[in-house]
């Protein structure tokens, strides 16, 4: 069955086409479609009912946890049995394309409508699962269902998180009806499997089919506070200055020096992603600049490094500057690294189906990586189009490459779901 069983790649397609409908914008900057589906807004709540639906339509059962991850479970021959899990993200960056997330929860759901088309039973019960706020812009930490499912951070922590507005998590999940009652750390799956676009070049650079996932590289945030003061932008000479604005800046430029130094290896990387200033005038020097700081890098040890200089690098920019600055941890992941035996499966199956396949390293967090904590996990990557730009409105993979992952995505769960 594992061998031959192929998903409907148009059926898939066409699902990520109308998941893109929901919270679809015209960006200006690249000139196309977007989608805008910040986590746990009235578009996410929308995308939500449509998967949700989608789900019950191909006889799940649905579940909602107390931070609103929603689970659909397929009945096992053995259903007493751990589940195999295979699951991902709806929710999206403010510009977004239709894939990044949606590929793994549709891409799942393909996978069980395929089976209910041929009436096929797996011996472990399967679920389907879509995770809470995967991304982080809008409550400051990311893979957040993900992350209290498997305990890592606590529910009351999760909850009390607020956005720019204060507005918390729970209130919000609240809001748009999806916050559940089932309890949180419980559900200790069999397997964990996610597909997922690789968001960066690789893949099709070396024309490969699909990626077989080592793992995730460690990420690091910090929110930065720069307090100055506020000051006539005409009248104030430049030496009587407190500008927030340009201490952001320099440690802006800094930052990517530090980056670029060969100091933290080839692979490290760092943006300052958002600079907000206050007031934000024409005439008026920032008082005050709040900015975030996303560090990436493969090596623990080397991240640890790279946090120690930057905090190095803002107390002496603070003191050149005369102004303080105040930085506070926002998300933080170590170096994840998959399961090697489910690593071994994927690429077999991609073998199987006759496609290319490379080892690759994540750049990006995922949801599969909180799951690895709990039970054997591992990733399938998908290749992208326009050099696997993503976080953008360009970000795009054909229907073949989408099909590719999500077959070889089910051939390993079927695999998984027939264990002892
Ligand atoms: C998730 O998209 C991330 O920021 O890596
Ligand atoms: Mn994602
Ligand atoms: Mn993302």
């Amino acid at each position: 069955m594992a061998k031959t069983l192929s998903i409907d790649g148009k059926r898939l397609y066409s699902s990520l086409a109308r998941l893109g409908k929901v919270g679809a914008y015209k960006d200006e900057t690249a000139g196309v479609i977007g989608v805008n589906r910040l986590a746990l807004t009235a578009a996410d709540g929308e995308g939500r009912r449509l998967v949700t639906k989608w789900f019950r339509e191909a006889g799940l059962r649905v579940t909602v946890d107390k931070i609103g991850n929603v689970y659909g479970r397929r009945r096992g021959r053995e259903d007493h049995l751990a589940p195999v899990m295979l699951g991902s993200h709806i929710d999206s960056v403010p510009t977004a394309g239709r894939f990044d997330g949606c590929l793994g929860v549709l891409g799942a759901l393909e996978a069980v409508r395929t089976l209910n088309d041929v009436k096929a039973a797996t011996r472990r019960p399967l679920v389907v699962a879509y995770f809470t706020d995967e991304e982080g812009c809008r409550f400051g930490t990311d893979m957040l269902g993900s992350a209290v499912a498997t305990r890592r951070l606590p529910l009351e922590r999760a909850y009390a998180l607020k956005d720019r507005d204060g507005l918390t998590v729970k209130g919000e999940l609240k809001k748009i009806g999806f916050l559940g009652h089932e309890p949180v750390g419980r559900l200790r799956p069999h397997a964990y499997l996610e597909c997922h676009i690789e968001q960066g070049p690789t893949l099709r650079h070396k024309r490969r089919d699909v990626g077989v996932v080592l793992g995730v590289q460690a990420i690091s945030w910090a929110e930065l506070t720069i307090t100055g003061k506020s000051a006539h932008a005409g009248t104030t000479p430049m030496s009587f200055r407190r500008d927030a604005g340009l201490t952001a800046s320099r440690l802006n430029a800094a930052l990517r020096e530090m980056t670029l130094s060969g100091r933290y290896g080839r692979d490290m990387r760092a943006a300052m992603g958002m600079i907000r200033l206050t007031p934000n005038m024409v005439n008026v020097v920032p008082g005050r600049a709040v900015c975030t700081v996303d560090l990436r890098n493969p090596s623990d040890a080397l991240m640890a490094k790279a946090e120690a200089d930057f905090a190095r690098l803002c107390r002496k920019v603070a003191d050149q500057d005369g102004l303080a600055v105040a930085s506070r941890r926002t998300a933080k992941t170590p170096h994840v690294p998959f399961d090697e035996s489910v690593q071994a499966l994927i690429a077999d199956r991609a073998d199987r189906l006759g496609l290319s396949h490379e080892p690759i390293l994540s750049g990006a967090g995922h949801d599969a990586q909180e799951w690895s904590r709990v039970c054997k996990t591992a990733m399938v990557f998908v290749p992208g189009e326009r050099d696997g730009i993503s976080h953008n409105p360009r970000e795009f993979s054909t229907l073949k490459q989408c099909a590719d992952g999500v077959n070889v995505l089910l051939g390993a769960a079927l695999v998984l779901a027939e264990e002892a």
